[in-house]
């Protein structure tokens, strides 16, 4: 019989972007089991409409429930944008997402006064990160879709003139001219960090959300008498739809090449 401390944190996204904060979950805590959920065969959710992202997210929630987890992450800013938005009812377990450690971080401390957010385009419409920010009517949001990041990504061009093209005209977009703060609102961006960063020179703050949510998933197991002592542990990589493409994209994402088991 398995103590609660001893099941799994199980965490979701659309594919293989949210490996990025499962990488910084690890990193945080390497004494933890993780089930992963990547649910690449309806990806890009951030193109979709609410009502589909919610169906999937609530079918995540549930396949990870069933794995015995003692607490949900959402990886993904769309799925949690949709999920609140249409106020869609979680399984009965602690759910936690990448979007309110961003917006805790920033309701806290107050040296920026006005960041930006870029994310996919249902993020964006959806305006949670303004909403969430709210608390702080001194606080300038920008909020930028930039949709054309994933499909570059997933395509395994991060890196090539295309991307760097496309990379520049949005980060050179009016609206964001006077930012101190970037939000990478999107998992995947996190392997843009590189590019980003250069971009900005140390004029601008990009945000570390994937660490900040590991923050907050450490803090949580901790209050609630739910972190694991120690022992080893075995991590678990589960995706709707498996391709060879997607082993190599691990390593990029995750910082060393997985094992993926496709479930349906
Ligand atoms: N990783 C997802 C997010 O954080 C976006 C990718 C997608 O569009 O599926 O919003």
């Amino acid at each position: 019989m398995t103590s609660k401390q001893q099941r799994p944190i199980g965490i979701f996204d659309s594919g293989v972007g949210g490996l990025t904060v499962a990488r910084a979950v690890k990193k945080q805590l390497p004494q933890e089991a993780l089930v992963y959920f990547g649910d690449t065969a309806y990806l890009p959710y951030g193109d979709q409409p609410g009502e589909i992202i919610a169906q999937r997210a609530q079918y995540a929630l549930q396949l990870l429930r069933q794995q015995q987890c003692k607490l949900l992450l959402i990886a993904c800013n769309s799925a949690a944008a949709a999920v609140e938005t249409l106020g869609k009812v979680p399984p009965r377990l602690p759910v936690l997402d990448v979007i309110a450690p961003v917006a805790n971080y920033l309701l806290a401390q107050r040296a920026h006064t006005h960041v930006g957010v870029l994310g996919t385009r249902y993020t964006i419409q959806s305006g949670i990160y303004a909403q969430r920010l709210v608390p702080r009517p001194d606080l300038v949001v920008t909020q930028l879709a930039t949709p054309a990041l994933v499909p570059l990504i997933e395509a395994e061009e991060q890196e090539g003139p295309a991307m760097t093209a496309t990379l520049e005209a949005y980060l050179a977009h009016p609206s964001l001219q006077d930012i101190s703060l970037l939000v990478l609102g999107c998992t995947h961006y996190e392997v843009l960090r590189p590019q980003i960063e250069a971009f900005y020179a140390g004029r601008v703050t990009v945000l570390d959300a994937a660490q900040l949510a590991a923050q907050v998933v450490a803090t949580y197991l901790q209050e609630q008498g739910l972190a694991q002592g120690g022992g080893p542990v075995q991590d678990r990589f589960l995706v709707s739809r498996d391709t060879p493409r997607f082993d190599h994209m691990t390593r990029l994402f995750f910082g060393e090449e997985v094992q993926l088991e496709e479930v349906v």
